[in-house]
């Protein structure tokens, strides 16, 4: 985690409190990827060890090998058709639940694992709670053939909803790209205010070469808020 020790016990407060609230024995368990969910996944590692019987679907490796060290039972995604539930961070969230997520590079397996997830619980240190989300480099994962052409699409894609000349970056640039899990390279759409999440959100992988966006909207059922105080709070979003 960071040198931030206030914000990273707000995340440990948020994972043991989506512990306590969500986990049953037997369910099946999406696991998130960031410095959020790692802990939450170090914290559900200990319940394993206590005697909790779960099953985890992992949204990167290294979560995965996180996972792995700390005992927890996982499954290959191919094994299940539902889980559960998913419980994963986001790099900014609203009251309604729209997420921007990406900033650890997972955001196509995490997005896919989320969908396969009868519900989906975001757990969040209290800075990430904003109006309007936006301020946060929105990721678009794309395939690296013609990333540069990719990038364009996007842009124009931007305009009607008011960005006019976006700075759009490929993550790591482009003689060292940041490379995901899957292959690809990430878009970085810096934004500053996004108004029209709901709107954006269908249009981006209707672009050829964009494989997934960042805008998570229509996924998040609960949000667990960890504050610096030690506090925590829920906001129940549907459902
Ligand atoms: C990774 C993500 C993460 O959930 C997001 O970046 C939040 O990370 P952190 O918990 O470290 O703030 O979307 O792709």
């Amino acid at each position: 985690m960071s040198n931030n020790a206030p914000q990273d016990e707000a995340k440990i407060v948020a994972g043991r409190r989506a512990i306590d609230t969500y986990l049953e024995n037997g369910m099946s368990i999406g696991l998130g990827s960031g410095t959020t969910s790692y802990a939450f996944v170090r914290a559900l590692g200990e319940k394993v060890r206590d005697g909790l019987e779960v099953q985890g679907v992992t949204t990167s490796t290294i979560t995965r090998d996180i996972a792995r060290e700390v005992g927890v039972p996982l499954m290959d995604i191919n094994e299940v058709t539902q889980l559960d539930l998913t419980v994963d961070g986001a790099d900014e969230i609203d009251r309604a639940g729209r997420m921007i997520k990406g900033g650890g590079a997972c955001l196509l397996w995490e997005k896919i694992v989320a969908y396969t997830s009868r519900r989906m619980v975001a757990i969040v240190d209290e800075t990430k709670l904003v109006d309007p989300i936006g301020a946060f480099p929105l990721p678009i994962e794309v395939i690296p053939y013609g990333w540069r052409n990719t990038m364009h699409q996007l842009a124009a894609l931007l305009t009607p909803f008011g960005y006019d000349k976006p700075r759009l970056e490929l993550r790591g640039g482009s003689s060292d790209p940041v490379v995901t899990d899957s292959g690809h390279y990430i878009i970085d759409c810096h934004l500053e205010k996004i108004m029209d999440a709901d709107g954006m959100a269908p249009l981006f992988n209707q672009i050829p070469g964009v494989v997934e966006n960042g805008l998570f909207v229509g996924i998040c059922d609960e949000i667990v808020i960890g504050r610096f105080d030690g506090s925590s709070e829920i906001i129940k979003v549907r459902g």
